[in-house]
């Protein structure tokens, strides 16, 4: 039976890590897959996950299941975090998942057994992962419009006027911030309007949110997903720990499903939990420990927060010194949206055929789509980068 299984197209994303990984060239630059790299090149464990896994380690008395919704102080503190008092807490059901790509699987699973033909709107990009997983569940997409490769800004318009297409009980996928791949994101005025259309049109929400704390904050990067969450009837929500705690292999992640009644959320838990017992029964519960500890104690999320803005300031650092160092170079401002986007990417919209130039001639890993992780470089690599770009063309 085996013998009619076909080849599965590869992940881009994770082709092109193993790719750098077997490039032996010394001077290699990998702007790939989306995990922060330090100035060292490093992906380091934070200071207040190896106090709280200290901390774990040594008054941990069982390892017995928890419930399949994880441990509901692990939600609590998530939904705090992400949501804080926006939504009564007895409006969300929610259950820990296996990162945050678990938490779009289960959410995408929900809508299907809620309503096996209603079509999922994502954004054009979008991570490749939602739509390959919609793929595989048989789900029907549609992409909206999204970045102008003119501005590499959001094409606001074009994007308003195909959410108007959606019809009631289709699901608008929105990237909570930190926009992935491209790096542009709706302000605040934009989004009111994409709730107007969600509100207007009956449509669902369903918001993923994976890099909070890399853009502008952590309060500021929630803002538009508190925002609609609090002014839509229904909404899901799916959120990961990978980046912002940096506990990528733990497989840390939240799904939310959030309605305006009591007995609704009641189903909607029972649900979650269901489909948690289906796929994998208790979700996996070290990552979630060690995001409880560090969210509930004072001293411990005092660290965490400082050791992100760390992070994110220098990324933004990074996207300051690549934009002025490719004007510079080219004479023109024409880079100069990659000082403007937010999170740990940023699309150039260059040809597949540079990106491909790029990765032979300089050793330069980027997604072919031209997505450049930002986090993968430092002060030494974007002269190097900025150069390449020019010299081939972009
Ligand atoms: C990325 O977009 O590079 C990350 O979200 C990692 C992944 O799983 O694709």
């Amino acid at each position: 039976m085996f013998e009619n299984l076909k080849p599965q197209p590869a992940d881009k994303i994770l082709a092109l890590m193993q790719m750098y990984r077997e490039d032996p060239r010394d001077q290699k630059i990998d702007l790939g897959v989306g995990v922060y790299k330090n100035a060292e090149g490093i992906t380091p464990v934070m200071r207040a996950v190896k106090a709280a896994e200290q901390r774990i380690w040594q008054e941990q008395e069982t390892k017995a299941y928890t419930g399949l919704a994880g441990d509901p102080a692990y939600a609590d503190a998530m939904i705090g975090l992400i949501l804080g008092t926006s939504v009564p807490r007895g409006n969300i059901a929610a259950v820990a998942t296996p990162g945050g790509t678990g938490a779009c699987r289960q959410a995408f699973e929900m809508i299907r057994m809620a309503n096996p033909s209603a079509r999922v709107f994502v954004s054009n990009p979008t991570w490749p992962n939602h739509l390959s997983i919609l793929n595989y569940l048989g789900m029907e997409t549609v992409q909206y419009c999204y970045f102008n490769s003119e501005t590499r800004g959001v094409d606001f318009d074009g994007m308003i006027a195909d959410l108007k297409t959606a019809k009631a009980g289709d699901v608008v996928l929105l990237h909570g911030c930190c926009h992935n791949p491209t790096g542009a994101n709706l302000n605040m005025v934009q989004w009111q309007e994409v709730v107007k259309v969600i509100n207007e049109l009956g449509l669902v929400a369903m918001i993923d949110i994976a890099y909070q704390g890399f853009g502008d904050g952590l309060e500021e990067d929630a803002q538009a997903a508190r925002f609609v969450a609090s002014s839509v009837k229904r909404c899901l929500i799916a959120a990961s720990c990978s980046k912002n705690f940096g506990v990528y292999r733990e497989r840390t992640g939240l799904l939310m499903a959030i309605s305006d009644n009591a007995e609704e959320t009641a189903l909607n838990q029972a649900t979650l939990a269901f489909l948690n017992r289906q796929n994998y029964s208790f979700p996996p519960d070290h990552g979630a420990r060690v995001v409880t500890t560090i969210l509930n104690d004072n001293a411990l999320r005092a660290d965490w927060a400082a050791e992100l803005e760390e992070v994110r300031l220098s990324m933004l650092g990074l996207r300051q010194h690549l934009a002025d160092e490719l004007q510079r170079l080219s004479g023109s401002d024409r880079f100069g949206f990659i000082a403007q986007h937010r999170g740990m990417f940023s699309r150039l919209e260059a040809a597949p055929e540079l990106v491909e130039k790029l990765r032979v001639e300089h050793g330069i890993y980027m997604v072919g789509d031209s997505r450049l992780n930002i986090a993968g470089l430092n002060a030494t690599t974007v002269p190097i980068l900025a150069k390449a770009i020019v010299d081939v063309g972009v």
